[in-house]
């Protein structure tokens, strides 16, 4: 089938397109390269089947792409992702999140797309009564950027509901693996990583106790092709672990695929931060088949090999 990913040229669309592509699919990325790199799309390049658009989402031509390309499935990742630059500008990040989901779903209708492939965050639940987070938990969005997502997700259901739009909606918890920027402030993974290799001092903020959600890459990769497919049409999942790791124990085992002392800073907890999170992901085994299959000691072996490549 011929799919479109917008921010296909960012962490988690690399990664989806490189798969999409060993599938046997035609690719085509739309990507503005804010965040996103041609250097994350050197592998796709070679491959016949795959273009990329460099556009903002939010440009008109998008719709007429759509209809000259007629993808079967948009999965839509493009997006303002840092919950930091939303609160100081969150007309910015209404822009990209709102505006341009309006406009990817207005190209989808327009190039006769039978499905659309959401991405939201676990930011939507702000904080949530129950760990792990049911995906039918209350949101409660208390950053502008979850606001934005969460206005994302009524936007594909209005769709549907207009002009029979099918659309599946994936909750990521905290991403992590190759290709996942240190210079964004999105991934702690990355962040670490980079310090324990580069031996800058790295930093954890409060106790070291905060807990989070990490799911590698490829599994959420494959979510997407999974929700790109008949399975979860007009429904939300969330992709996680349910497992919760703290930042001390995360520390500790990058810094031991690095080989790396294990000596954090402590800082100040910052404001907002939450003490928890863990998504349950149990409706997705049902819904789309779909399991978190790589281990949290793996999947940091593996991140921490690609960034020493990329180092060398
Ligand atoms: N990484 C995570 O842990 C995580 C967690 C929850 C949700 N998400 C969501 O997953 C999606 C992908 O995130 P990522 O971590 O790969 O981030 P990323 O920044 O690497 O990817 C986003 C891509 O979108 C592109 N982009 C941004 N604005 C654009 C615009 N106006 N027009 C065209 N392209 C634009 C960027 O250049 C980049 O390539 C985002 O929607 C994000 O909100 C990510």
């Amino acid at each position: 089938m011929r799919v479109l990913v917008t921010g296909g040229a960012g962490f988690i669309g690399s990664n989806l397109v490189d798969r999409m592509l060993l599938e046997g699919h035609e690719v085509v990325a739309v990507d503005d390269l804010s965040t996103g790199s041609r250097d994350n799309l050197t592998q796709a390049a070679e491959h016949d089947a795959f273009r990329l658009r460099e556009l903002d989402i939010r440009d008109p031509a998008l719709i007429g792409l759509a209809a000259e390309l007629q993808p079967e499935v948009i999965v839509h990742l493009a997006a303002q992702i840092s919950v930091r630059k939303s609160v100081m500008d969150p007309v910015h990040d209404a822009r990209i999140n709102v505006e341009g989901t309006a406009s990817v779903l207005t190209a989808a209708r327009e190039g006769s797309t039978r499905k659309v492939v959401f991405a939201s965050s676990v930011a939507v639940y702000g904080r949530p009564a129950t760990i792990p987070v049911p995906s039918d938990a209350a949101t409660d969005p208390r950053s502008p950027y979850a606001a934005s997502k969460l206005s994302g997700e009524t936007y594909l259901a209005t769709f549907r509901a207009l002009y029979g739009l099918e659309y599946t909606t994936l909750v990521l918890s905290n991403v992590y693996g190759p290709r996942q920027s240190p210079e964004g402030e999105a991934g702690v993974v990355a962040i670490f990583t980079d310090g324990l290799l580069s031996g800058t001092p790295t930093v954890l903020y409060g106790d070291g106790t905060q807990t989070r959600d990490y799911v590698y890459v490829d599994d959420v990769v494959d979510g997407f092709v999974k929700a790109s497919g008949q399975a979860g049409n007009g429904m939300r999942f969330n992709l996680g672990t349910g497992l919760q790791t703290t930042d001390r124990r995360l520390h500790a085992l990058i810094a031991d695929a690095a080989d790396a002392p294990d000596k954090p800073g402590f800082a100040q907890p910052r404001l907002g931060d939450l003490p928890a999170m863990a998504v349950d992901p149990v409706p997705a085994f049902e819904g789309l088949g779909w399991q978190p299959r790589t281990d949290l000691s793996t999947g940091l072996r593996a991140t921490v090999e690609w960034a020493r490549g990329r180092r060398r």
